[in-house]
């Protein structure tokens, strides 16, 4: 048999091996060879049982999720898993590696599993925003039983072969040779009456108590996620229905998540997070430099961060201060916050000791000399900046990676300070940078192709979600924040108090407003930034002028009441508010919800769409996962990019040249991208990578 499936015969038994790269996704023609090799196994008087292996990465890593929200094409998943329930010889499912979603769900419609030690089981389809769709939750609670079946896939996380055994989920644990063990397993219960289809294995449910305690544990989520609530609904259905009827509803609860828009930004949320991995324009080959030793230039806030961040991956690395002092106040700071991690049972003393051993001090930029990559994270002035990569270009090794963790400054400026700008980038952390995912990797004119893959797999290693972006002010994340910003001084002027901007994003999804997010970060530093540039935000600025510099002094936007976190609206600064609106001559009104919301995201979009122009970023999707991985933007609201797409964009340029006319402010005025795509009836989706 040609196509995505090689069928062969011997000693009685069929072996159907999967091999559809990269992942074995259940794509049509995979479905239509599986379904031929269940009838063919069936048929053939030769054959006693059918093995069904893979090979590659994965086993079978679910459906084919690019599929999904087009016509469905014969034959649908359900077919073939009729077809193999329908063998009238046992089929046994071979696992090597990966069995997600409806690659389990193939699994468990065979009779039998035999898995190898790195096989992984999982039903991961909630965090698509759907539930599993071809039998999974009928047949997992018929194995496992129905609570853990339910715990598996409200999890998403997949169990490892010795817990999949161990849970019912699978029969045997194959030490070596898999295929000849799945065979003589196949042969064994060959010789016997052929089991039970898993299907009609109600004896193995489970006590209907236990069910319903995990369903009660999932309570809160399931008010908010609806696959969650769905899971549950169609697993309790294994107790009250017949299953052929529970399937049936399985399947419809399937179709109506699938069309939900939170599901479509779950899926686009997937693609964009491996479609940010591809570099456009690299030349064909490019590889990576080594990296063993780092260095760290600077032991302040972001600079214990980031050493942290190497010494987590197993890396070595050298922090490098001006000062003894200084540095041993950095090495402390990493101390205490591993301390902490221990403190909180996340972190054994022994992996914090291991840690911290990869860690040395110095001082003098001399010690960054054996680094293969440096990563500079002094004081934010370019004057310093300029003068650190001028020496860096003495004492760094022939082909080290010199990186800054600027958050705006221009690395072309710093990399001409050098005399080799090939090798100088910008690695931008995020704060506090060993716990945010997301890294900027800043492309500057010269930066060689290599230079821009060895920082990309680095901060792969360093556990990151690296997005190259171009060099401008405060690149990708913090240019499209600096507009929100602005927002937030310009609706606390004309009406809007703290506490309702902030409901506005937390209703959104955001965990935290942008108020509460000033105050926990300082509001001084703004201010400082401000002062420094010639700015001016007078809310802001009254604030901390009045000593209101945020959770450090107790109060900010809000009061923080003896040691809370959370803080609570303060009269006061509701009447500083209203008496800088009235200095500045603004007539504050009423501004409804809506209005907040849109006046904070929209803004973002249309930086979004100039950064897109700039080819800064090169696909919409990379600003999402900025977003999603650098500032918390609620997942299933699928990044600014996807949203105002989900919205479309003809309502997006309306509602913001409306802004821009009722505001007088410029900058609100549609992006001529934003404009053309919207006129066109088209989504950024649309574009083609710059
Ligand atoms: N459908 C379509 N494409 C898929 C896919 C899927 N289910 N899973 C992975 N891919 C693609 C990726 O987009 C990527 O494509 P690209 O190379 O063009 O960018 C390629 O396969 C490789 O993927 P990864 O880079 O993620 O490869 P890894 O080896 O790092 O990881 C994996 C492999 C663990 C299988 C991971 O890809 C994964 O988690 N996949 C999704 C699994 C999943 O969610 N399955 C459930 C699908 S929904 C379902 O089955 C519904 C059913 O109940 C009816
Ligand atoms: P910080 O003030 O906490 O730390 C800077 C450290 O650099 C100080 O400890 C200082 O002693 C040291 N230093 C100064 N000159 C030095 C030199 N010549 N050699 C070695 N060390 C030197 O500053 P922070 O917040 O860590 O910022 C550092 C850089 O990271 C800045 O460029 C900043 O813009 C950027 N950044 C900051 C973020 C934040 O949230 N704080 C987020 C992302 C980037």
């Amino acid at each position: 048999m040609a196509g995505p499936v090689r069928y062969e015969v011997a000693d009685g038994i069929a072996v159907a091996t999967i091999t559809n790269p990269p992942v074995n996704a259940l794509s049509v023609a995979l479905r239509g060879a599986l379904l031929e090799a269940a009838r063919q196994a069936g048929a053939d008087p030769a054959v006693k049982a059918l093995v069904i292996a893979a090979e590659g990465r994965s086993w079978i890593a679910g459906a084919d999720i690019s599929e999904f929200g087009k016509p469905p094409m014969s034959p649908t998943l359900p077919d073939v898993l009729a077809a193999i329930e329908a063998c009238p010889k046992p089929v046994v499912a071979a696992i090597h590696a990966t069995a997600l979603g409806g690659g389990l769900e193939v699994a468990i419609t065979c009779t039998a599993r035999v898995v190898a030690p790195a096989a992984k089981l999982g039903l991961p389809e909630v965090k698509l925003g759907i539930l599993p769709g071809a039998g999974g939750t009928q047949r997992a609670p018929r194995l496992m039983g129905a609570a853990a079946a339910l715990k598996l896939m409200t999890s998403g996380d997949p169990l490892d072969a010795k817990a999949a055994v161990a849970a019912g989920l699978a029969d045997e644990l194959a030490a070596s040779d898999l295929l000849a063990a799945a065979k003589a397993h196949a042969l064994k219960l060959a010789a016997g009456p052929l089991p039970k289809p898993v299907a009609q294995r109600d004896e193995n449910l489970g006590p209907r108590e236990a069910f319903e305690k995990e369903a009660a544990a999932l309570a809160k989520r399931a008010a908010t996620e609806p696959q969650i609530a769905a899971c549950i609904a169609s697993v309790r259905n294994a107790y009250e229905l017949p299953v052929a009827e529970a399937l049936a509803k399985e399947r419809q609860f399937f179709r109506e998540l699938l069309q939900d828009p939170r599901s479509k930004a779950l899926r686009h949320v997937f693609f964009a997070e491996r479609e940010v991995a591809k570099i456009p324009g690299l030349p064909e080959g490019t590889k990576p430099r080594k990296v063993e030793r780092a260095a760290v230039l600077g032991a302040g806030t972001m600079g214990a961060g980031i050493a942290m961040c190497f010494a987590n991956a197993g890396i070595p690395v050298r922090v490098i201060e001006t000062d003894e002092a200084a540095m041993q106040r950095g090495l402390d700071r990493i101390r205490g916050t591993y301390e902490a991690s221990v403190k909180r049972g996340s972190l054994t003393p022994e992996k914090r000791d291991a840690r911290m051993a990869l860690i040395e001090g110095a001082v003098g930029l001399e010690a960054a000399g054996e680094a293969d990559v440096i990563v500079e994270a002094v004081f934010e002035e370019m004057s310093l900046k300029k003068q650190v990569f001028g020496t860096l270009d003495k004492v760094a090794k022939p082909g080290a990676i010199i990186a800054s963790n600027t958050s705006y400054l221009d690395i072309d400026e710093m990399a001409a300070a050098t005399s080799r700008p090939g090798d100088v980038l910008g690695m931008h952390f995020f704060s506090p940078a060993n716990v945010m995912k997301l890294l900027e990797v800043v492309r500057a004119k010269q930066t060689a192709p290599d230079a821009l893959v060895t920082a990309t797999e680095l901060g792969r290693r360093l556990g990151k979600v690296p997005v190259v972006v171009g060099v401008c002010f405060g690149f990708v994340g913090n240019r499209m924040l600096a507009r929100r910003t602005a927002q937030v001084e310009r609706l606390l002027l004309e009406g809007a108090l703290p506490e309702q901007v902030d409901k506005a994003l937390t209703d959104f999804g955001f965990r935290m407003g942008p108020c509460a997010m000033g105050d926990l970060a300082g509001l001084d530093i703004g201010w400082r930034i401000r002062k420094a540039t010639g700015k001016r935000a007078p809310v802001a600025d009254a604030l901390v002028e009045a000593g209101r510099l945020g959770q450090k002094t107790a109060k900010g936007y809000y009061l923080y009441p003896e040691g809370a976190r959370a803080g609570v609206p303060d009269p006061e600064v509701a009447a500083l508010i209203e008496r800088i609106s009235a200095q500045e001559g603004v007539t504050r009104r009423e501004i409804g919800r809506e209005e907040i919301l849109d006046r904070l995201l929209l803004p973002m979009v249309n930086e979004g769409a100039r950064i897109l122009e700039e080819g800064i970023a090169a696909r919409p999707g990379d600003i999402d996962v900025v977003w999603l991985h650098g500032y918390n933007w609620p997942a299933w609201q699928g990044g600014p990019m996807h949203y105002a797409d989900a919205r479309g964009l003809k309502e997006i340029a309306d509602r913001l040249a409306a802004f821009a006319q009722q505001t007088g402010d410029e900058s609100l005025v549609p992006a001529p991208l934003l404009a053309r795509l919207a006129a066109e009836g088209k989504g950024f989706a649309s574009l083609k990578p710059a």
